[in-house]
């Protein structure tokens, strides 16, 4: 028999989450800070709780899917609903750090609670679809225990170990690549909009350039795991004509009044990169003595 499952947060995440366990046919409970929120939820089926603790009460699972840990804390850490908590299970998929899912997880053990922690990779339109993807961490028996239930929140829902800080952390370091390509859109949105090409045609281009980008980022985490860092016979591209064709981006940049802020930054990395070899650019500056007039070729050694 499917278990009863509560929800605490109706935010933008929260609601598909309902939703998606509504739709699974899970008998769902939700609750909001904030009741007006949760009151669409009925009409698709659920049981408004009036207090976490009704919330808690209703379920033997209680996801959680609030602002960050802090307000987690501030719903569950009271007398009465830690109490009311004993015995059952709460996933936890509020963002958060992978200390902080470690001391979650302690409050738990210390108050007779199961405990997952969980990482959502995946905007709300994408909950309860094949592609919704979910990071999971925590005790296996826990989580095969519920993996059910996790699955009707999204058909990509991976297991990555039982220190529940695990979720959190891998789910930094998909993000640290998401904000690559997030911060690098808006770089090139200012480049095309600064030589006058219209953005469609970015849009268009970038669709084909973007498995060139994907197999650059899969062949450096390869030759990351192997402690293949020096360039060698597989080396598509090293790092001088990468460094040659950012510096005519930031030729760019500079000519069009763009700021530099992450280009600076992808700069002091290259310069460090490069510093124990030979630093000649075939550009404006010498970066080993920046005021010394260009000559390209006149700095190797
Ligand atoms: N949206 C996404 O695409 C996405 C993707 C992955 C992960 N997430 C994560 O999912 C979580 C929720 O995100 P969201 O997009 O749903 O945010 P949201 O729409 O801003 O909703 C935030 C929710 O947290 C509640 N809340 C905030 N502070 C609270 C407090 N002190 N006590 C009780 N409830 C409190 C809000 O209640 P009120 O309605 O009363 O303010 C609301 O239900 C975040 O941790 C976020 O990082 C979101």
């Amino acid at each position: 028999m499917q278990p009863a499952i509560s929800v605490l947060g109706m935010g933008r995440m929260g609601s598909a989450l309902a939703r998606a366990l509504l739709a699974a046919g899970y008998r769902t409970t939700v609750w909001n800070r904030t009741a007006e929120k949760a009151a669409p939820l009925a009409a698709a089926g659920a049981e408004i709780a009036a207090s976490v603790g009704d919330a808690v009460a209703a379920s033997d699972i209680v996801i959680i899917n609030v602002s960050d840990y802090a307000a987690t804390e501030g719903l569950l850490r009271n007398g009465a609903v830690a109490t009311a908590l004993h015995g059952k299970l709460i996933v936890e998929l509020t963002s958060g750090t992978p200390d902080g899912a470690r001391e979650v997880q302690g409050w738990a053990a210390r108050h007779g609670i199961r405990h997952l922690d969980g990482a959502i990779l995946a905007t709300p339109d994408f909950i309860g679809t094949e592609a919704g993807t979910l990071l999971v961490s925590g005790p296996d028996d826990v989580y095969e225990a519920a993996r059910d239930m996790l699955r009707a929140l999204g058909g990509n829902v991976q297991y990555i170990g039982a220190d529940p800080g695990l979720a959190n952390a891998l789910d930094s370091a998909l993000l640290a690549l998401m904000w690559g390509a997030l911060f690098g859109a808006l770089q090139s949105i200012a480049v095309c909009r600064a030589e006058a090409i219209d953005l469609e045609t970015l849009s268009k281009q970038w669709s084909s350039t973007a498995p060139v980008v994907g197999g650059l980022v899969a062949d450096l985490i390869r030759r990351s795991a192997a402690g293949r860092y020096a360039a060698d016979a597989e080396t598509l591209s090293s790092v001088s004509p990468h460094f040659g064709a950012f510096r005519h981006l930031v030729d760019l940049m500079e000519a069009r009044g763009i700021d530099r802020t992450i280009t600076d930054g992808y700069e002091a990395i290259f310069r460090r990169a490069k510093a124990p070899g030979v630093i000649c650019l075939p550009s404006r500056r010498c970066l080993r003595s920046p005021d010394r007039a260009r000559r390209p070729g006149s700095c190797r050694r």
